[in-house]
């Protein structure tokens, strides 16, 4: 590169990161590293991109932030929607293979099914990142990025047990949990929320009216808002009509989006019958809205540009051949390997704190959440 070029390059390079740094100013974590201008030297290796579905804001982000960190690089993305079809993933992924990428970053749709596509990208020597949720059964997987499932699942379950105030005695309240699909890798969540909640439901402090407690019985396939609405649509016409419902443990956004819709329907979210406690995870625009309308008590904030941001640098840390950043080498076993992982913080959100987390940091603009 001649010294004017390279001159340009470090300009442009600051401008870019002078404006990252403003706009992300009080944001919760370091950010990731700024690319140098060896990896942008780097030439045009290809980097596959296979995010389950456009459907949820979630995975708009996730992949928006992934190719733009790994352009910036100086890699070539191939970015891919599956739009929840397992089918769909796997012939996109096969074509990422066909074509020549060097890593595949993976957020599966059934952490079950891809054994046999990851299968031939091991045979030509194309690394995994498994995204968000951890692939299994299969040596094909390299690295794992991830938020702490685990510690977000105890923040959903202490924020109920601190808004019923159950550790002050107080209860007993009405209660029901709605959960995720049982091939992704909900069973982390789950757990770790449901044994927040667990002694209070032994003790009979939180009634679970419709009985249903297991993570079969309180799934929804693909996190469908619709499937979730549906369900609790059931379990108040069967279980609430004389009942008031006081806290509900949604695992994420959609599926408390879609119990708000079904708790609405049958006449709560007024002075008499008023919202239940309720709970969500990645601060979805519609659900930020929900918490500032008073419909959802809170959810997680998972700041995504973050995690993509990091998994960018792992990539570029594989593909140049230098150690990949990850902080846990013990504790996520995929059924044929301890899978090296990252685990990233998270926080979560609600009317008191979203202003600070989610507007002061550049995350969402104030119009967005109008
Ligand atoms: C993610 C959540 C997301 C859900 C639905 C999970 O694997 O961890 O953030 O809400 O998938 O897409």
């Amino acid at each position: 590169m001649n010294k004017k070029l390279m001159a340009g390059w470090l300009i442009l390079l600051s401008i870019i990161l002078a404006i990252a740094g403003c706009s992300n100013a009080d944001k919760t974590q370091e950010k990731p590293e700024a690319s140098s201008s060896e990896s942008a030297a780097n030439g045009k290796v290809l980097v596959g991109v296979s995010m389950p579905t456009k459907s949820l804001q979630r995975w708009n982000q996730d992949g928006g932030y992934l190719k733009e960190h790994l352009e910036k690089k100086g890699y070539k993305v191939d970015l891919q929607f599956a739009e929840n079809k397992v089918e769909s993933q796997i012939s996109q992924i096969e074509n990422m293979i066909t074509m020549g990428a060097k890593v595949l970053i993976i957020a599966p749709i059934d952490v079950n099914a891809l054994v046999n596509v990851l299968d031939s990208a091991k045979a030509q020597d194309i690394k995994v990142i498994s995204y968000d949720r951890l692939i299994m059964n299969t040596d094909a997987v390299d690295y794992y990025a991830t938020f702490d499932n685990t510690i977000i699942g105890r923040m959903l379950g202490e924020y109920i047990v601190d808004q019923l105030g159950l550790k002050e005695g107080k209860g007993p309240y009405n209660f029901e949990i709605v959960s995720g699909p049982v091939n992704d890798t909900t069973a982390v969540l789950f757990n770790a929320a449901v044994d927040v909640v667990k002694p209070y439901i032994d003790e009979g402090k939180l009634v679970v009216r419709s009985g249903q407690t297991t993570m079969e019985q309180t799934a929804t396939p693909n996190w469908e808002e619709k499937e979730a609405q549906a369900r609790m649509d059931n379990i108040l016409t069967a279980f609430y009509t004389d009942e008031h419902l006081d806290a509900v443990l949604c695992l994420n956004d959609s599926t408390s989006l879609g119990t708000q819709a079904a708790l609405k329907s049958a006449g709560y979210g007024t002075a008499d019958k008023p919202m239940p406690i309720l709970t969500g995870q990645d601060a979805d625009i519609a659900n930020v809205k929900a918490i500032i309308a008073g419909e959802q008590s809170m959810s997680i904030f998972k700041d995504t540009s973050y995690l993509a941001g990091k998994v960018a640098d792992m990539t570029d840390a594989i593909i140049k051949g230098s150690e990949v950043s990850v902080n846990d080498t013990e504790n996520y076993h995929n059924g044929k390997r301890v899978v090296p992982s990252l685990l990233l913080e998270s926080k979560f959100v609600d009317k008191n704190n979203y202003k600070q987390l989610l507007i002061d940091s550049g995350y969402y603009t104030e119009d967005e959440l109008k």
